[in-house]
């Protein structure tokens, strides 16, 4: 190996050396993580990664990394032709609605979301005509055919704001049933929901929390809005992914358990490594499909990239736009 590749891999290691041995990160990442910086190069691409992408994805090949919220946003001022998104499918949808010119690429269509599979537009139109009047706010975790049925998205990190704006006493709040009642439950305003549940933050029980407060003494418990609401009451604080961030960068608390997808506290650990996290893991299996190998051959073969059909972009470009003007 030549010097300067030598320094470069070490420069491309640091940031996750504390999470795995140089030895393993080089037997099975340092060739993918090469081949994809160049690649993105020769085909002018950008890679957008979710906080809850494994490390090396997130610290080694990404160029825009955040909460679903910053990926939108990010993804309406972008100047690359190509955008590769290491994240799940509703995510590569938004980001195709606001770049209908662009090639927007997913590395693995199975990369779902049970929020997203939980509601179908028929299922919306029924609870349009069940509820007359009563405006439609949908969690963009939801498929484009779902969108063009709402008045307007909503991701964690802007629903309390998002609602508070809307001057109304009621709301049809989908797809998730625990974030529109925790967000009831901020703001006092009506929530109709829908039963869905993110099948990751589902699963988190408030006396797990209790139990992790009682071994780890003082720790500060940061629950995402994802989770069931009596798992929220639990908490010292609850936000989307970037408010998490936001939160250990303000507090700076010595020790935190994350009640969220398990590669968060990887991710963050390196960008606080005075702060401790205690890890409870429950795994997305939709954002792991997603791999370094997946995303070079996706950079590869121009695959899979992302069409919405011509009847729904509009309608469901409208709902996304009316959430980032907002
Ligand atoms: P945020 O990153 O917007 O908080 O969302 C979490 C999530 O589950 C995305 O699928
Ligand atoms: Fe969907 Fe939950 Fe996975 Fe996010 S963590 S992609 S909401 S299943």
């Amino acid at each position: 190996m030549s010097e300067t590749l030598t320094d470069n891999r070490a420069a491309l290691y640091a940031p996750v050396s504390h999470l795995m041995h140089r030895d393993d990160w080089e037997r099975l990442y340092a060739d993918d993580i090469e081949a994809i910086l160049r690649l993105k190069k020769e085909r002018d691409a950008v890679i957008l990664a979710h906080n809850y992408q494994t490390p090396e994805i997130f610290h080694c090949v990404a160029d825009i990394r955040g909460d679903s919220l910053a990926l939108a946003r990010a993804a309406q001022t972008l100047d690359q032709s190509v955008i590769v998104m290491a994240g799940v499918h509703f995510m590569a949808e938004t980001a195709k609605l606001l770049n209908p010119e662009k090639t927007v690429l997913i590395p693995d269509t199975r990369a779902g979301c049970s929020l997203a599979e939980g509601i179908t537009a028929e299922n919306v139109r029924a609870l349009k005509a069940a509820h007359p009047g009563i405006p439609v706010v949908t969690y963009v975790n939801s498929t484009a055919s779902v969108k063009a049925e709402s008045d307007i998205c909503c991701t964690s990190g802007n629903a309390k704001r998002l609602v508070e704006g809307l001057g109304v006493s009621k709301i049809i709040m989908i797809p998730d049933e625990f974030l529109a009642r925790n967000i009831e439950a901020e703001t006092g305003i009506e929530m109709i929901t829908w039963p869905a549940h993110c099948e990751v933050h589902e699963r988190f029980t408030p006396q797990e929390i209790r139990q992790y407060r009682r071994i780890h003494k003082g720790v500060t418990v940061i629950a995402h809005p994802e989770c069931p609401p009596d798992v929220v009451a639990e908490a010292d604080f609850s936000g989307s992914t970037a408010q998490m961030q936001d939160y250990i960068a303000e507090k700076q608390p010595g020790k935190v358990l994350l009640v969220t997808e398990c590669s968060m506290s990887d991710n963050l650990s390196v960008f606080f490594p005075a702060t401790s996290f205690v890890r409870p893991c429950n795994l997305c299996p939709h954002m792991k499909r997603i791999t370094l190998a997946g995303i070079r051959h996706s950079l590869e073969t121009m695959e899979t990239s992302v069409s919405i059909p011509a009847h729904l972009q509009n309608r469901a470009r409208q709902a996304v736009e009316r959430m980032l003007a907002a």
